[in-house]
């Protein structure tokens, strides 16, 4: 089978890294891919953007299957684009069309969708400019705090929590007014605050059936002890020690089942993973969102534990037999911990030279590129967020201190990483 993987993450890494130990993999290319896929496959430089081109490269090299890594192609459309060329009758593409990516790509959509479906979820208003007043009526009668959220992709920076009504009323107003967040943010979802834990499950589907891969926890906030401004990750556990079996089951029956099924009844075909945000709230799981891909940094731990041929669970899901597929999983704990260029996720330099990458012991840990390219030999900063190291363990505490210790032997200019990923399992 000849694949191409669209993306360029620590997620599309270690998903190359799956791929290519599969017999069944003949061929890899990584559009665009890092310095890090280039070890499992050939990277071919095509923006994500460019449709087009990423259509006749799936002619030209013969591809079977695609799959997606990134969400804002599948937002845009390019599975659909993929398969409704005449000349890739028999291509398959593993991620949403337009419809079912809508998932991510509207909180609207999302939530209207969970109250479709009775999927517990926190209350929550829409507004736009038709309704703005009203809404900033209903803002002041908000208890606190009070999440607003931008409808549209927003890069990750489209949730705000604010603490006080004018604080809130003025940033509903920057997004309404002001299109703050860009035109599809000019609609806002006014949501309840939901005080918990949260967990990230992934579950793989073909439309019809699904399975349910590791759950995972990732670390948002670039400070210890969950301080300091968001970030797209900065490290990631999996198992997550207080999700049992009874929280799965719920998890399970009260969101994915009707999750898969909804999608189903409403005709919405979708064909890959699906990324469920959870706030556990006294032991019960309450939807905060989807994503219509696989998490990053949860990817770099959750795909060590996958025992499976990533590849033959890929071509379950396309030819709509994921019902006869067990997923087997490394009882090991994964942790990944994640380094960034200094001042990420505000500015930063990118350019600066990587070394250490070839001391890091492959007995426990794996390192995967995030933002990196290969220049004249050299490995080089090519993102906020660099790389990262997943290592096995008994517990999450063994798992994180392998990885803060072969994070000792990388260095590039102005590197930081987070000491306590998994700190209060520890
Ligand atoms: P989202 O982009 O929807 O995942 O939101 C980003 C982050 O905002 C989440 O990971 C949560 O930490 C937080 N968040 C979103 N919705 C809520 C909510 N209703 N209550 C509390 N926190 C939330
Ligand atoms: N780590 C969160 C995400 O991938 O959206």
């Amino acid at each position: 089978m000849r694949i191409l993987l669209l993306g360029s993450g620590g997620r599309e890494n270690a998903l190359a890294w799956k791929l290519a130990q599969s017999p069944r993999c003949e061929k890899l290319f990584i559009a665009p891919g890092n310095a890090g896929t280039a070890r499992f496959g050939t990277n071919l430089d095509i923006s994500l953007s460019d449709f087009e081109t990423i259509r006749r490269t799936c002619i030209d090299e013969q591809i079977d299957l695609v799959l997606v890594g990134p969400e804002e192609p599948l937002v845009k459309g390019v599975t659909d684009f993929l398969i409704s060329s005449p000349s890739l009758v028999h291509l398959d593409v593993i991620g949403p069309g337009k419809a079912g990516a809508q998932l991510e790509g509207s909180k609207a959509f999302a939530k209207a969708f969970m109250m479709r479906h009775q999927i517990p979820t926190a209350a929550y208003r829409e507004f736009t400019l038709d309704n703005f007043a009203e809404g900033v009526e209903y803002l002041k009668k908000h208890p606190l705090p009070i999440v607003l959220k931008a409808d549209g992709l927003a890069a990750g920076k489209g949730v705000l929590i604010c603490e006080n009504h004018l604080e809130a009323i003025a940033e509903f107003e920057l997004m309404i007014q002001r299109a703050k967040f860009g035109e599809a943010g000019k609609k806002v979802v006014v949501e309840q605050f939901l005080k918990g834990i949260e967990i990230s499950v992934f579950v793989l589907t073909d439309g019809k059936n699904y399975v349910i891969l590791p759950e995972a926890k990732d670390y948002k906030r670039v400070g210890t002890g969950d301080s300091g401004p968001n970030t797209g990750g900065m490290g990631a556990v999996s198992p997550v020690p207080f999700v049992d079996k009874k929280l799965m089951w719920k998890i399970e029956e009260k969101v994915i089942r009707p999750t898969v099924e909804g999608l189903r009844a409403e005709g919405l075909e979708y064909r890959g993973f699906i990324f469920f945000g959870f706030m556990i709230v006294d032991d019960e799981p309450y939807m905060i969102e989807y994503n219509c891909r696989m998490g990053d940094p949860e990817t770099e731990v959750v795909i060590p534990r996958l025992k499976n041929d990533l590849v033959e669970l890929l071509e379950a899901v396309t030819g709509q037999q994921l019902d006869k597929v067990t997923i087997e999983t490394d009882p090991r704990t994964a942790c990944t911990v994640v380094a960034v260029s200094g001042g990420y996720p505000g500015d930063y330099q990118k350019g600066y030279e990587i070394t250490g990458i070839d001391k890091i012991n492959p007995e426990d840990s794996l390192l995967f590129h995030m933002g990196t390219v290969e220049k004249n030999g050299k490995v080089l900063t090519n993102g906020g967020r660099v790389l990262c190291i997943t290592s096995y363990g008994r517990s999450v505490y063994d798992a994180v201190d392998i990885s803060n210790e072969e994070m000792e032997k990388i260095y590039f200019t102005d590197i930081n990483f987070r000491e306590d990923i998994g700190y209060e399992f520890k």
